[in-house]
């Protein structure tokens, strides 16, 4: 296995601590960042020194994040991949979402995203190598969902931006992709009660919801195997959008 560079966004708690602690694991080196720091981010370094690196800030903080970046890159060569991960959510019907709130889910999960992609691919097309972005959106930006219309508009215009990015990468070797996930399991979905999760997983074909496990086979496709498979959202979700 060749090791890779991979920076996950949002990576100090649920599915992006799945994912870069599956990604160590590989054997690659993972560049992470959060606004607070978890004990898992200690326990990673400790347990794969010089392979990991987490550092607090905002994902709006651009000038904050730009020299964590070229650190990174500094450190352990070229950046291979960026994935999209870190996002908020929402739990308020819109008119009763204040306008602050929306405008800082939007912020967090459209323009953030955004403008550290914008920030790694330039650095990416420079190296010439190629390289794969992946955006976490969710299958609220395909369904309609009570209680998340700001939020599921901020996953919707992420799967919109990977159309239109991988249109435009697409002869320099570099693969934009999304995984909507179904609901899974988090500090996110936590404001889900036991009686909507079960509502949930009857109106899921599968009868389950999609754990963090059964999205790591389908991360590793798209960023680790060479395929043709670009501009994409693919749905896991027990067949809830089919
Ligand atoms: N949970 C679900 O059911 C579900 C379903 C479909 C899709 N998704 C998507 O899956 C991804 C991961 O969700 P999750 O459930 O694992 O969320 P989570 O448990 O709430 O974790 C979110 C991560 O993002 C970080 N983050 C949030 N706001 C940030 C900011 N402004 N700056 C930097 N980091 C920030 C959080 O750390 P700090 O708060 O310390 O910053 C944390 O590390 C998200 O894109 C979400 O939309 C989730």
């Amino acid at each position: 296995m060749n090791p890779k560079l991979v920076l996950v966004s949002g990576g100090s708690r649920g599915l992006g601590a799945h994912l870069v602690t599956h990604f160590l694991e590989s054997g690659h080196a993972v560049g992470t960042f959060a606004r607070s720091k978890t004990p898992l981010m200690d326990e990673l370094a400790e347990r794969f020194p010089g392979r990991f690196e987490f550092f607090a800030a905002d994902a709006g903080d651009l000038p904050s994040l730009t020299p964590f970046v070229d650190r990174l890159i500094e450190r352990h060569g070229v950046i291979h991949a960026l994935v999209n991960n870190a996002a908020i959510g929402q739990d308020h019907l819109l008119v009763h979402t204040p306008p602050d709130m929306i405008e800082r889910i939007i912020a967090t999960n459209v323009t953030a995203p955004i403008l550290l992609t914008r920030l790694v691919l330039k650095r990416m097309l420079l190296q010439s190598e190629g390289g794969r972005v992946l955006n976490i959106t969710s299958i609220c930006g395909l369904k309609g969902y009570n209680g998340l219309t700001v939020y599921s508009a901020t996953k919707g215009a992420m799967d919109a931006f990977t159309r239109s990015l991988a249109h435009e990468t697409s002869g320099r070797g570099i693969l934009v992709n999304a995984v909507a996930p179904g609901f899974f399991e988090s500090e996110m979905s936590s404001v889900l009660s036991p009686d909507q999760l079960d509502t949930i997983k009857r109106r899921t074909p599968t009868r389950q919801l999609t754990t963090d496990a059964q999205l790591l086979p389908v991360v590793d496709l798209l960023l680790f195997t060479d395929t043709n498979i670009t501009g994409q959202t693919i749905a896991v979700d027990g067949g809830v959008t089919s």
